[in-house]
């Protein structure tokens, strides 16, 4: 009986999805607790391929109370569209298994359109967001304009907001981006129409999980990104807007940190990120096309093909420190079955200094050069093994090293994307520790 954390050591799309929707089985509860709509968790049953963006991924087992924590920003129409899919292929039957937090924030149309004009205007950084308006939200969030899910079950107050909130961001959006207003009567009606969808989902969520963490339950903590999109500990300002390391699930759910008995951290057997920003192993030829295509790298919310690279130990040493890791969950091993030798960044370069820790400055992450350890592929398919003394020995000589290299035990390997696919080397839910 333990509650645990599941995050992303990487940039994202580490393989969060199955994971959670693995150790779901086990939880009472599962609760996202940052992130928004930029999330694409993707889940293999069967012959179905599931790709949730809001719901926490535990909606696919029933039984399960499932949480979109405060500290989420929520896009209503993704949440009302993702509630028909799962309805359509028979997934919530019974609606008190999902609860949407009061106290998170509305994701409103203008974020959408004000992320999109920043990131195609002419001046500025581009970031390569997702679009989906999350670092809009969260400015609002902290500076305190921001509409709350509270807020649209009272129909007059969330008009008077909306209203308030439109002088400003059509000022923006007409006379800097040149573009065209957005009308209040437009967005209020809307929202009109999510508010009759949502408003029997909405709940003090903090005050239920903490009923949940008394009562024993077994409670999943799911993260969305990756620990180097952090806005504070990531490669700012390529870098969502969010805290993504496990210390924000506290807060983004609502309970004491002390509430947390274990922390999965989740990475893949190599690195990939998408959108902009430094990445130090990154292969630009053959070698990460092949991982591309083996590893089906495009973005499962805006299709964008992935950036594809070595193992970083760098990375993931220090977001091991960082995130106060009790195992690792590593991710398509099977993507790498057809490479003579790997490779495994061990140190950065940065000009005639080496370093085990990764640079602070942006142009540090931009200069530092990896400095690799050569060691063997194994040339033989790893797909759907289920024991780790099945796997051919260079495999395991190369989990072990990741394993070392990381400094904590593996409690997971995954052998392809079906949930059988699958080591369970030690269940996180099974103990204290
Ligand atoms: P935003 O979160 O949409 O603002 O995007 C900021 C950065 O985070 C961009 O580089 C995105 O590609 C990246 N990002 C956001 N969400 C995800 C995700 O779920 N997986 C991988 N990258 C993401």
């Amino acid at each position: 009986m333990a509650n645990v954390v599941a995050f992303g050591l990487q940039w994202g799309d580490e393989g969060k999805g199955k994971v959670i929707d693995l150790l779901s089985e086990f939880a009472d509860i599962i609760v996202r607790y940052q992130g928004g709509a930029n999330a694409g968790h993707t889940i293999v049953v069967g012959e179905q391929k599931v790709v949730l963006h809001l719901i926490p991924s535990g909606i696919l087992h029933s039984g399960k109370l499932c949480v979109i924590g405060n500290g989420v920003v929520v896009d209503p129409s993704v949440l009302v569209s993702e509630m028909e899919e799962l309805k359509k292929l028979g997934y919530i039957g019974d609606d008190r298994r999902l609860k949407l937090s009061a106290f998170a924030h509305l994701i409103m149309p203008y974020h959408k359109k004000l992320d999109l004009y920043r990131e195609s205007a002419a001046t500025g950084r581009k970031i390569g967001t997702t679009g989906r308006g999350i670092g809009p939200a969260y400015e609002d969030k902290a500076s305190r304009l921001g509409i709350r899910v509270i807020d649209l079950l009272d129909k007059k107050l969330f008009a008077e907001k909306v209203r308030e909130n439109l002088k400003i961001k059509n000022f923006l959006i007409k006379r800097y981006y040149k573009a065209e207003a957005l009308r209040a009567r437009e967005v209020i009606k809307e929202y009109d129409g999510y508010r009759k969808v949502l408003k029997k989902y909405v709940a003090d969520t903090p005050y239920l999980i903490q009923e949940g963490v008394r009562k024993k339950k077994n409670i999943l903590f799911e993260g969305a990104q990756g620990t180097y999109l952090d806005i504070d500990h990531g490669t700012y300002p390529y870098a969502t807007s969010s805290n993504t390391i496990a210390g924000n699930a506290a807060c983004g759910a609502g309970v004491p940190p002390t509430a947390i008995d274990r922390i999965l951290g989740i990475c893949k057997a190599y690195t990939t990120r998408v959108g902009e920003g430094p990445f130090p192993t990154e292969l630009t030829g053959a070698e990460g096309e092949l991982i591309r295509q083996k590893g089906g790298e495009f973005g499962a919310t805006t299709g964008r093909p992935r950036r594809c690279g070595w193992f970083d130990a760098v990375i993931v040493k220090r977001a091991v420190a960082l995130n106060g890791l009790s195992g690792l969950a590593v991710m398509k091993l099977d993507v790498l079955d057809e490479f003579e030798t790997l490779e495994i960044c061990v140190q950065y370069k940065l000009g005639r200094k080496l370093s085990t820790q990764p640079p602070v400055s942006l142009k540090g992450w931009e200069t530092c050069e990896p400095v690799y350890e050569r060691v063997p592929g194994w040339k033989t398919s790893t797909k759907g093994i289920t024991r780790f003394e099945d796997l051919p020995l260079n495999a395991r000589k190369y989990m072990q090293r990741l394993e070392e290299l990381a400094g904590v035990p593996i409690d997971i390997i995954s052998t392809g994307a079906e949930r059988t696919d699958t080591i369970i080397l030690r269940n996180p839910f099974a103990s204290k520790g």
